[in-house]
């Protein structure tokens, strides 16, 4: 960062702890931050020694609990004097994190950054896992480190300290920070994102990846902007010689940047980003095993495509909504409408009704050759791919089988060159996903991607697919992703399908049904204060199950998954065609049973099941289409949900409104926290 202003620390405070405001929905547990204690000069002399003697290590903070809590322990507890210095200082590097706890309890110790001991000479922050922290942990015990968390990523700044410390005891003065993390890189297995700063390097910040996800935001004076920034293209090299950004953020997510600017690098696996005295390089790493510290990769001119995001910062704010969970269940008619946008076309008169897909067009082709398509996805996306099945299978006649993708890996279940599989995924990062893409790819299958995350391994990675556009979704529990996501592959089932004059009718009922389908969703948000009156009725309760049929299996799944997620209620989704062979024996008048029984094809078995539950006096709510309460209550009586009827592939996406503002008005109840519900992180990055 560079600064003619006064305060700046403060102002490098507010900037990390604004970045970690956004970025704490992706991990609530606990936080951590590092600045400079003191002002730096611009370039490093170097003839200076190493640590310069007057300087003190880096300021760190970490805290249990959310960033609010960080945030008071720094402007608290430390000495107020120490940030209010009114000296300026031309470079100034800080880090900050939020956790989820995989490695160790949510703790002070376990919090990032992780030092290098307590001169806190290297100082890192994580995303990820590193798979081989054992062994490497066990070599630096060897050689004298001490640990203080139970951290996989202690071993990092660690690893640092050692690989630095031997250069110079081997009489390299002149080892660089790069060189030190490149060095570090080499002995890392795993996923990562990593951000090093050092009391060694000041004004300096090295960031790396592997498989996580890292983001170089660029602002720059307005001045320069212009000139700079009229191509598409970002020259690294040019930037840093000539530029001179105003300021530059590293990310694990576009969210945190998006206030500050919209131009962005999507950091690819491999490279290794140095920030020094505010300019900017990119390295490659290239894993020169045996060439020692000195003999790694040079920095290059690296001529790199600039994204520009696409987020606004009122989709990350939560509006006049309490929780985010409340304001994306709310906005799901328009986000619904930005998924279809140009993607539906009407035609004229004699014109069929078709669907355009920009990013499959040239795959269509293959996808309908294939032997089979296997959908694949963890949570909710694969709740989204299951509610999609039966369109595709129909329109396709591709046979279409689901695969969890963790399920599959496990397996090692069998995908062939023939096979179409199509990844689900919200965040487009999930770590089971990548893996069983890498699985898929490797098998020669092609691969296709359904995410919301424009830039995400998942888009990145997989040969074609869509983009669902349902804009930043912060709420841990998915809900507008779920729905778009299912109109995405009921548009890809159109897609792949054959338009033949029989199947025409149909298509062009489903497609209507589209166009029509935020105005459906609009009808069904009203039933927001019933659901809320029912959330009153079932607040004590111990559990719920959700029955569910044909499209509508999908819907019970997902329905419970929101009710067990955020109002920890235990809660399960059961195939209605399954009753007889378990479930029914747990029904009595006390346990709450929601059976979803809306007009489709199966509608005269859902109504035979709720008269069987009837019959051995089942609590029942049966959510069915407008105008049939009278039908479906006929054997005894129910609480009924009514819901406005659209075509039966479609039907999902009404059908999930009510039971996700159930979950919400539970947890709300409960007193429950909505957005960051406990245990659960919004992005699985790791296994
Ligand atoms: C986590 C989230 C879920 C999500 C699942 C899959 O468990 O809490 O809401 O459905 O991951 O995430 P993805 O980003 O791949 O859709």
């Amino acid at each position: 960062l560079n600064f003619n202003v006064n305060r700046e620390r403060r102002y490098v405070l507010e900037v990390l702890f604004n970045g970690l405001r956004r970025l704490e929905y992706r991990g609530y547990d606990s936080a951590g931050i590092s600045i400079d204690s003191f002002s730096l000069p611009l370039s490093r002399d170097p003839n200076l020694p190493r640590i310069y003697p007057s300087a003190p290590p880096p300021l760190v903070f970490r805290q249990e609990g959310n960033i609010e809590s960080l945030v008071r322990s720094v402007y608290t507890e430390v000495a107020l004097t120490e940030l209010n210095l009114e000296e300026s200082f031309s470079v100034h590097a800080g880090i900050a994190h939020t956790r989820w706890a995989t490695h160790g309890e949510p703790a002070p110790r376990n919090s990032h950054p992780q030092s290098s001991g307590t001169e806190n000479e290297f100082l890192v922050v994580h995303n990820g896992v590193v798979t081989n922290y054992e062994v490497l942990k066990e070599t630096l015990v060897r050689h004298g480190f001490t640990f203080d968390s139970e951290t996989d990523t202690e071993v990092i700044p660690k690893l640092a300290k050692f690989v630095f410390d031997k250069a110079n005891e081997e009489g390299d003065q002149t080892v660089t920070f790069c060189q030190v993390v490149l060095e570090v890189m080499r002995h890392l297995e795993g996923a990562y994102a990593l951000v090093f700063k050092s009391r060694h390097y000041p004004n300096e910040l090295i960031a790396c990846k592997r498989g996580s996800p890292l983001l170089l935001g660029v602002k720059v004076s307005e001045f320069s902007e212009e000139a700079s920034f009229g191509s598409s293209f970002l020259d690294v090299k040019y930037l840093s010689e000539n530029l001179h950004p105003k300021e530059l953020f590293l990310s694990s997510d576009a969210s945190a940047l998006v206030e500050h600017t919209k131009k962005v690098l999507v950091i690819e696996d491999g490279e290794v980003v140095h920030l020094k005295d505010g300019g900017v390089s990119i390295f490659k790493f290239d894993n020169g095993k045996g060439k020692g510290v000195g003999a790694l990769s040079r920095p290059a001119s690296v001529q790199r495509a600039l994204s520009v995001l696409e987020m606004e910062v009122e989709q990350i704010n939560k509006g006049n909504y309490e929780h985010y969970m409340q304001k994306e269940i709310h906005e799901q008619p328009e986000s619904l409408r930005t998924t279809m946008r140009g993607r539906l076309i009407r035609g004229g008169s004699s014109k069929a009704k078709t669907v355009l897909l920009g990013g499959l067009k040239d795959h269509i082709k293959s996808i309908r050759r294939s032997r089979r398509i296997v959908f694949i996805g963890c949570g909710t996306s694969y709740n989204a791919a299951l509610a999609a099945r039966p369109i595709l299978e129909e329109l396709s006649g591709v046979p279409v089988t689901m695969e969890i993708a963790s399920d599959l890996l496990d397996r090692q279940g069998p995908i062939y060159r023939e096979d179409t599989a199509v990844f689900v995924s919200q965040s487009g990062e999930t770590a089971d996903s990548l893996l069983a893409l890498e699985y898929a790819l490797e098998n020669g299958a092609l691969c296709v991607g359904i995410t919301n995350t424009v830039g995400s391994a998942i888009a990145r990675n997989t040969h074609c697919g869509v983009h669902i556009n349902a804009g930043c979704e912060i709420g841990v529990a998915s809900t507008k992703a779920y729905t778009s996501q299912i109109v995405v592959m009921a548009m890809l089932a159109l897609a792949i399908g054959d338009d033949t004059i029989s199947s025409r009718t149909r298509r062009d009922a489903i497609i209507d049904g589209l166009f029509d389908l935020p105005n459906k969703v609009r009808e069904v948000l009203k039933l927001d204060q019933e659901m809320k009156d029912l959330a009153k009725l079932l607040i004590a309760e111990q559990s719920l199950l959700v029955f569910g049929r044909g499209y509508n299996y999908a819907t019970a799944l997902e329905g419970a998954l929101k009710v067990k997620e955020v109002a920890l209620m235990h809660s399960e989704g059961i195939l209605a065609g399954e009753m007889k062979h378990g479930p029914l024996a747990l029904v009595d008048e006390n346990l709450p049973i929601i059976v979803i029984a809306t007009r489709d094809t199966c509608f005269s078995k859902q109504q035979s099941v709720i008269q069987q539950l009837h019959a051995r006096k089942g609590r029942l709510i049966v959510m069915c289409s407008k105008g049939y309460a009278a039908s479906v209550c006929s054997g005894g009586s129910c609480r009924v949900i009514e819901v406005p009827q659209v075509e039966d592939c479609l039907q999902p996406v009404v059908n999930i409104v009510p039971l996700q503002l159930l979950a919400y008005h539970l947890t709300v109840l409960r007193g429950y926290n909505v957005d960051q519900p406990r245990n659960l992180a919004k992005s699985v990055t790791t296994l």
